[in-house]
């Protein structure tokens, strides 16, 4: 059903309708559709533009549909043009003319933007539910890995052995930023839009700020025409998702690696695995490579919608319906891979034994000879060259650094003497970085018990939040 057509001669043509049509993605906005109408219609009859009998006759007809739309007994047909127009079709079928009472005062405008605005938050919530669970999984196996020593990488070289639980570890702190951005996110977006109207408010006694508090946001719109212009929330949101796919092909990339052959030190369980239909050998990290491959579509779907956005003239333009099917795409995928990754992690088990004996390997314990001089006042510079003296030697001669003599030891530096043998042990190395944040096995399981805590903690902060918008829909 069309929401307009007075002054037109003739009805849209085909090609016209379909390059149009919105239904076929915008329906999941359907429920968010009918509880920002409720909100609507309690302005309308709180202000005496609707008569009591009238609003409780639609009030009772939009939770009617909302029943209807639950359980799919109404559903768009071909004729209907967006979510707006197929469920005013439904209230029409149910009311007669009363149907299209809901106009009053709102437009399709404010309205798109206030239900785009209550799924991003709804979903954006559950984004953050899982990742919430994707961080305990990490923390909960970095802690058993605490005291399991691994080479550390620059380069995707040996740079120095680190505590392998404190490599699993880093991961949850990048998502506790992602966390953070949608904390902070939120407070941009729980805003109303409702009663800006087409662009420029209305001549109708509405309340927004009623509306607001009626449908949980924390604010209302300050400039009419800004709010059904601003789709930075989207913008946002999907800056936000592409930065969680980031982090998420970032694991993939790392687990991949692990998991090789020349690696052989992560063994990711069977239901993780995928196998090949011509190698019967083959165990593939599937589920690694996908987390990896997803990143690209979620900067994809973020770059289209800052295109769309870009130089777009202020209020509503018809662009502007090309901010759904990104964001949703963004979300979905996110929604898909979460799970898989926190699964896989939880249930990937590591070769210590392997990673031990590699974690004093490729000379990474020739910062121990660096910062013992500094220790001796020795500057940075001299200390430096002294202990990359001792590698190329030992490399000259086959060796590792403990193996140098005291007399080849006191020929590259006089400062160095034979006491320096006793850190150029793994353990030695790790236990020594102290640094707040740093590698030391005792610091590394404090890190991560903090973490679980923070992680407890914003786990029920979320829930509250979502409890909070749960009972706000079914109000
Ligand atoms: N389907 C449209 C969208 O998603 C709804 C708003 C239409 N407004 C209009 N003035 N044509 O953006």
């Amino acid at each position: 059903m069309a929401l307009w057509g007075g002054r037109f001669a003739q009805g849209p043509e085909d090609s016209v309708f379909a390059l149009s049509r919105s239904v076929h993605f915008d329906w999941r906005l359907a429920a968010y559709d009918l509880r920002s109408s409720m909100a609507h219609l309690a302005v309308l009859k709180k202000s005496g533009l609707l008569a009591a009998k009238e609003a409780d006759a639609i009030n009772a007809a939009l939770r009617e549909l909302a029943t209807q739309v639950a359980d799919g007994s109404f559903a768009p047909i071909d004729t209907d043009e967006d979510v707006h127009s197929a469920l005013e079709r439904g209230l029409t079928e149910k009311l007669g003319v009363v149907g299209g009472a809901l106009r009053a005062g709102r437009s399709r405008n404010d309205q798109v933007t206030t239900d785009l605005r209550l799924f991003s938050i709804d979903h954006m919530l559950e984004i953050a539910t899982l990742i919430t669970h994707l961080q305990s999984a990490i923390l909960e196996k970095a802690a058993e890995y605490v005291n399991d020593p691994a080479p550390g990488f620059t380069h995707i070289q040996h740079a120095q052995p680190v505590s392998f639980g404190h490599e699993l570890a880093k991961h949850a702190h990048a998502f506790a930023r992602d966390l953070d951005r949608i904390n902070d996110w939120l407070t941009r977006t729980s805003v109303n839009s409702l009663g800006a109207g087409a662009l420029a408010g209305s001549s109708l006694t509405l309340d927004p700020a009623f509306t607001a508090k009626n449908l949980g946001f924390d604010s209302t719109f300050a400039n009419s025409i800004d709010a059904v212009s601003d789709r930075d929330y989207v913008a946002e949101a999907l800056f936000i998702c592409a930065m969680i796919g980031n982090h998420l092909s970032r694991i993939g990339e790392e687990w991949t690696l692990w998991s090789s052959q020349e690696f052989a030190w992560a063994k990711v369980a069977d239901a993780y695995s995928t196998g090949s239909s011509i190698m019967p050998q083959k165990k593939n990290p599937d589920v690694a490579e996908l987390a990896r491959g997803k990143s690209g579509r979620l900067v994809g779907n973020l770059v289209s919608v800052m295109t769309m956005l870009k130089a777009l003239p202020f209020a509503y333009n018809r662009d502007l319906q090309e901010d759904k099917e990104p964001l949703f795409d963004s979300i979905d995928t996110l929604l898909l891979v979460l799970p898989a990754v926190t699964g896989m992690i939880a249930t990937t088990d590591f070769d210590r034994e392997k990673m031990a004996l590699a974690a004093p390997t490729g000379f990474s314990l020739a910062t121990e000879i660096a910062d013992y001089l500094a220790k001796k006042n020795v500057p940075f510079a001299q200390a430096h060259e002294a202990a990359g003296k001792c590698v190329s030697l030992c490399e000259s001669s086959d060796r590792q650094l403990h193996q140098l003599t005291n007399s080849e030891l006191l020929a590259v530096h006089p400062e160095l003497d034979g006491e320096v043998r006793e850190l150029l042990t793994v353990h030695g190395a790790l236990s020594s970085r102290t640094t707040a944040g740093g590698t030391a096995p005792t610091l590394v399981a404090q890190q991560i018990k903090d973490a679980l805590i923070a992680n407890t903690t914003t786990q029920k902060e979320i829930a509250n939040k979502q409890r909070a918008f749960s009972e706000m829909m079914s109000a």
